[in-house]
């Protein structure tokens, strides 16, 4: 498959969503990444259902919704009626990892499990075969705009390896400091898909750098 570009919302014009989610519509963006921080997993709020639901009902691309909360089995339903497909929970957040991803592919959406970056990829093998998509952190999560740690190379490789050797399905997504200059290497090495928030909304052309990362 041909990697995907999920753009982060958290990056754009908060006080004027519609803008760029229309710009995300006809842009060459796969899905749209939506950041839920809840202050306590990470040291920044975000925001919560309201705008994830205001930004489901203009877009029209699935919404790859990564949560950085604790606890996040509390919302499981929730997160599915305000339009998410794809939910994405963190492994240090949840200490019954294996029945969260059943309740989140029981409400029929795309379960992923995202790594902090000092957490190991083998702290996946009990579940790989169960999940649909694992998010390497490439920053340490709770703000956008941060520097790309270089080390997330290497646990691409970690976790190809391990995905072919389980011979899982899943997806490998990236995320925090992708640009033009690391995405080449990142999808070289199997990176699926690639978050992307600064990087885009900061150029002086989003929809142009968006064709630049999916044309790579
Ligand atoms: C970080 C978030 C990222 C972030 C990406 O906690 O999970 O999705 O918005 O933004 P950039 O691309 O600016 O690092
Ligand atoms: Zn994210």
């Amino acid at each position: 498959m041909s990697h995907l570009i999920a753009p982060s919302i958290l990056a754009g014009d908060l006080a004027n969503l519609i803008k760029d989610i229309e710009m995300l519509n006809k842009s060459d963006a796969d899905w749209i990444h939506v950041d839920i921080m809840d202050g306590v997993f990470v040291p920044n709020i975000s925001f919560g259902f309201p705008v994830l639901e205001a930004i489901n009902r203009y877009a029209s691309k699935p919404l790859d919704v990564h949560l950085m909360i604790i606890k996040p089995d509390r919302y499981i339903r929730r997160f599915k009626e305000a339009g998410t497909s794809n939910l994405i929970v963190h492994t240090e957040a949840c200490t019954h990892l294996h029945r969260t991803i059943q309740a989140i592919k029981q409400e029929g959406m795309q379960a992923g499990v995202a790594l902090n970056p000092y957490t190991a990829v083998n702290n996946l093998e009990e579940i790989i075969r169960d999940i649909d998509q694992v998010l390497i952190m490439s920053v340490n999560p709770g703000f956008g705009g941060q520097k790309f740690i270089e080390h997330t190379y290497q646990k691409i490789e970690n976790t190809r390896n391990l995905i072919d050797k389980s011979g899982s399905k899943a997806i490998i997504e990236v995320d925090g400091g992708i640009n033009l200059s690391n995405a080449v290497r990142l999808i070289e090495l199997g990176a699926d898909i690639l978050v992307a928030g600064s990087s885009v909304f900061e150029s002086s052309n989003p929809t142009k750098t968006i064709a630049t990362l999916k044309a790579l």
